[in-house]
């Protein structure tokens, strides 16, 4: 897979990229990260990427100019149309489908925001797909950028050492992840649970879903409303909201 990064602070990028998975995806020739200095792509003498809003306001906005130059020399060079993601907050939000998505594609461009904002052309023009990594400001795309890459990668096949723990991510099976536990057993009188060290497969199966259940239902609601259930499973959840007696929750 071919990422291009388009940035104005590439050297963010050097401390995430340069450690665990993602380093080693890329040692493994899994993924070719490229960083893109857009200030590169000026032609004035003051290399300007920034300027005013048309109409007043706050805050300066992205020039279209060298955002549009860096996308059509990167994409020259790679010889392919390679999608272009524009990192905002007005994006679609990120998800684990997302990701999955985007770990099927050949390759991608992302393009950092910053400042106020970029130039709309770029946005209408450029851009094929807007990405927010939730609802909150940051300074600009490049952390977004670190996010997305890190999800994307990690699904790359032969990146992670177990591929079945991808299977069993939590998320993309709509619920939250079960409670972990390693040694030691007792941990400051704080025991693990009974089941866990049973040796029943089945049954730490069962326990596992349903404290991802509970813990989803009272955590992410949202979460639970794209989830399918067994009836089973949907009676068992009802009788814990219920405070139906019999069954422990933690
Ligand atoms: N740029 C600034 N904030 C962002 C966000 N939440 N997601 C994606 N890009 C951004």
């Amino acid at each position: 897979m071919d990422i291009h990064i388009l940035t104005l602070f590439p050297g963010m990028f050097q401390g995430p990229f340069a450690e665990s998975i993602v380093r080693r995806a890329a040692d493994q020739g899994l993924v070719s990260i490229a960083l893109h200095q857009i200030r590169d792509y000026t032609t004035d003498k003051h290399h300007t990427v920034d300027d005013y809003s048309y109409g007043g306001g706050p805050g300066m906005v992205m020039k279209p100019e060298p955002v549009f130059a860096a996308v059509e020399d990167v994409r020259s060079q790679a010889g392919a149309a390679l999608p272009v993601i524009l990192l905002t907050p007005q994006g679609r939000l990120f998800s684990q489908g997302i990701a999955d998505e985007l770990a099927k594609l050949p390759g991608f461009i992302l393009l950092c925001g910053h400042y106020e904002g970029v130039d709309e052309r770029v946005h209408r023009h450029l851009a094929s797909d807007e990405i927010s990594i939730g609802d909150y400001v940051l300074t600009g795309g490049e952390l977004p950028a670190m996010v997305l890459v890190d999800a994307v990668v990690r699904l790359l096949p032969g990146a992670v050492g177990s591929p079945e723990s991808l299977a069993e991510d939590s998320l993309r099976q709509g619920v939250l992840q079960y409670p972990l536990y390693t040694r030691p057993a007792d941990f400051r009188g704080w025991k693990v649970p009974e089941v866990l060290v049973s040796g029943n497969h089945q049954e730490v199966a069962r326990w596992r879903r349903r404290q991802a259940l509970v813990r989803t239902r009272r955590r992410r609601p949202d979460l639970l409303v794209k989830t399918e259930l067994t009836l089973a499973e949907h009676r068992w959840l009802e009788s814990q909201l219920s405070g139906a007696p019999g069954i422990e929750i933690d």
